[in-house]
Parts: structure tokens; sequence; C-alpha cells
């Protein structure tokens, strides 16, 4: 099969023939017919990151795609069945503290390392081998509707924050980078789960006007100006009533200032879930007063990825209309293409923007 390989972080990819992946019980082959390249893909594969990632490597992130094989165990899932390919893989021998890796992409620590050496490569490639219960189906889809599925890699992101802080219809949230690719997506995911209100801070003012003309009157912007205290309280005045729970998805520029800032609106007996990239190249800790979090019993949680059960329910939202996957402008690269596709990302990035890469030669 055509596949692209990262042999060294800072090198081109090359696109090469290499042997088809080889099926083994409990896992699952699939034809990968589109998979998202994240605007930051550059500087993951250029070593900026810091990603735990073994080379060389297939990278790429989740995909949508149409089951090729299945192994002896598979009961439910069908040769053609449409899917969506989970990333995030778990380890089995833990259930309560498994090591994770994500597919193609990076892992958390040692143990996660150890996983990435068997399940190693991701979708930049016309085929992959995941997990059985990594591959997802979506139902039937026009193949013509591929790449605009792969959105449902973006969307559960922020649905992993809000299933983790139990967003309850009718409550107002507050999405700190909301301007950006995952931060919008979880306005985007908190108005289809039935957020009463979203507050979406930011700095850009054109993409905060965007999101208002999307959205309407259940989403209240508010421009970010940099100081700690002034920033909370407009993010607190703009909301219709008490904040329930915040979601802070900025990236590894930030710094931890905007988050506390963010995090701070939250109302007693809150939640705050932590999902951003802040820390992750180093920099001061997150300075949370200890009795403020004690005396207003706030939850505050991290959260990487999303529940395996989520990628059903994340289906099931789309296919409903309570999210719209028209939402996302897309553009797509043939295999061929691949580092152009990274080019296209990192230069359009932010929200409702999709850089998609097609691997298989279209008919
Ligand atoms: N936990 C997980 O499972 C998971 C999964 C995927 C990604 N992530 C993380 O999510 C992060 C966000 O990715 P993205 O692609 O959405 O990033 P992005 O599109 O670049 O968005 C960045 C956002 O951060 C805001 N921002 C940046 N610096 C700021 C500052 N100093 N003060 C206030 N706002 C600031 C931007 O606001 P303005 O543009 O308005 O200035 C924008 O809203 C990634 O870096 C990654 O680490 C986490």
């Amino acid at each position: 099969m055509q596949a692209a390989i990262l042999e060294a972080f800072g090198t081109p990819l090359t696109v090469g023939t290499i042997p088809d992946p080889v099926i083994g019980t409990g896992e699952v082959i699939v034809d990968v017919e589109a998979t998202r390249v994240l605007s930051y893909t550059n500087e993951v594969l250029s070593g900026a990151r810091n990603y735990l990632l073994d080379l060389p490597v297939m990278p790429g992130v989740g995909a949508i795609g149409r089951v090729r094989a299945t192994g002896p165990d598979a009961t439910r899932l069908s040769v053609g069945d449409w899917v969506y390919c989970d990333p995030t893989i778990r380890s089995r021998d833990d259930v309560l503290a498994p090591d994770i890796t994500l597919l193609g992409w990076s892992a958390r620590g040692e143990g996660g390392l150890r996983l990435q050496r068997y399940y190693r490569d991701g979708s930049f490639a016309e085929r992959m081998r995941l997990p059985t219960e990594n591959v997802i189906p979506i139902g039937p889809i026009d193949a013509a509707d591929a790449p605009a599925w792969c959105a449902m890699g973006t969307l559960l992101v922020p649905y992993g924050g809000w299933l983790a802080a139990g967003l309850q219809p009718g409550e107002t949230v507050l999405v700190s980078g909301a301007t950006g690719q995952f931060g919008s997506a979880a306005v985007v995911v908190a108005l289809g789960m039935g957020a009463g209100c979203v507050v979406a801070p930011g700095r850009n003012q054109a993409v905060l006007a965007e999101l208002q003309r999307r959205f309407g009157p259940r989403v209240r912007t508010v421009r970010l100006q940099g100081d700690e205290d002034g920033d909370r309280a407009r993010m607190q005045a703009a909301a219709p009533g008490p904040i329930d729970c915040v979601l802070d998805l900025l990236p590894p520029s930030a710094d931890t200032i905007p988050v506390r800032a963010a995090a701070m609106t939250v109302r007693q007996n809150g939640r705050v879930v932590l999902m951003g990239g802040v820390g992750m190249l180093g920099g001061p800790g997150l300075d949370l007063p200890y009795p403020w979090l004690m005396r207003n019993n706030i939850r505050l949680i991290g959260q990487w990825m999303y529940p395996r059960e989520a990628s059903v329910c994340m289906a099931a939202l789309i296919r409903s209309g309570l999210i719209r996957l028209s939402e996302y402008e897309v553009t797509t690269f043939g295999l061929d293409a691949v580092e152009a596709a990274v080019t296209h990302a990192a230069a359009h990035g932010g929200p409702f923007r999709m850089t998609v890469l097609q691997p298989r030669p279209r008919g």
C-alpha cells in the first residue's frame, strides 16, 4: 500500500509503497477514506511539540474509513461498514490506569511508548490496523461526505470534556479558547448537547463576530484584553447568570494567566475542565488559590481525549442534526500532496476549517 512515512523529526514526509498491515485477533483493518491534517501537524512532525513518537512512523491521527477485514472475535462489524477510527489506544492489561497512545501521533510516558511500539502507524496511509474497540460504526454515508465526517475527530475532543464535566441541558458554560479550532468545536458541541448559554471569550474580534453570527443569542462573546481581573469580570458579566462549567482548550503557546482568568469565573460548586496544551512545553504551573477551590467546592478535572462510547454518541448527535458537519469548510489533498496538506493546514487553522487527506486513489 501507499503511505507517508516520517523517518526523522524535521525531515519531509516520504510517500512510498510499504507492506499492507497484517491483521491479528482483536484487530480490524480499515481502508482509510479521509483523515484530518491538524493545523499543528507541522509542529508534531518537526519535533517542536516534543510529542513522544517512535520513528520511523506513518503519522496521522484518526480517520473515517471502511472496514476491510475483521479479526475472528469481531461479532458485529462487517466488511464495508463505514467507521470512525478512534486513535486513542488504551492498553488492555490495566483497566483502572491504562497506558495510552494516540495512534500515529503521540504517547504518554514510557508505558504509552511501549504500546506505541506495537500500535504505531497512523492514518496517512491507504490502510491502517486498529484494535477492534477503536473502530466505531457511523452508519451508511455517501463516500463524498467522508472528508466532512472527519470533523468527528475534532468534535470528540471537547465532547470528552463536556462528558467529564457532566454538562446538563440548560446550563451556562464558558469555553476558554473559543476562537480556536478545538475551542470553537467546544461551542458547537455544548450547543448540540443543550447548553443554555455558551460564553465565548477570545481576542480575535473577527472570529468572535463569526461565532455570534452562526449561533445567535445562545452564544455570548467576550473580547479579552489581557488583564486577568478585568477579563474575568468581563466574562462573568457576559453570562446571563452563574457559570456552571468552564472548559479550557488553550494551546501550549498560551500561558496560565488566561487559563486562570477563565477558570475562576465558575460558580460555587462548579466544574472546571482542563484539556489544552498549556504547560506542555514548560512554564509556570496553574496557580489556582487553594482556599478558592476548597471554600467553593470546585471540581477541577483534567481530560485527555474521550471515553470509548463517546464516538458512538457523537455519530448519533451528527446523524440527528443536533451537530451539523456543514459548519466545516473542507479542503482535501491526495497522499502525493501530503506535504502541501501539512503546509495548508498550518496556514488555515482555527475554527470551522478542516484540511483533509484522502490517502486512497479517487475513482
Ligand atoms: N486534551 C485533549 O484531548 C486534546 C486533544 C486535542 C488537542 N488538545 C489541545 O488543544 C490545544 C488547542 O488547539 P487548537 O488547534 O484549538 O488551537 P488554536 O486553533 O491555535 O486555538 C488557540 C486558541 O487559544 C487562544 N489563545 C492563544 N493564546 C492566548 C492567550 N495568550 N490568551 C488568550 N487566548 C489565547 C486563541 O485565541 P485568539 O485567536 O482569539 O487570540 C484561540 O482561541 C492544542 O494545542 C492541543 O494541545 C487537547
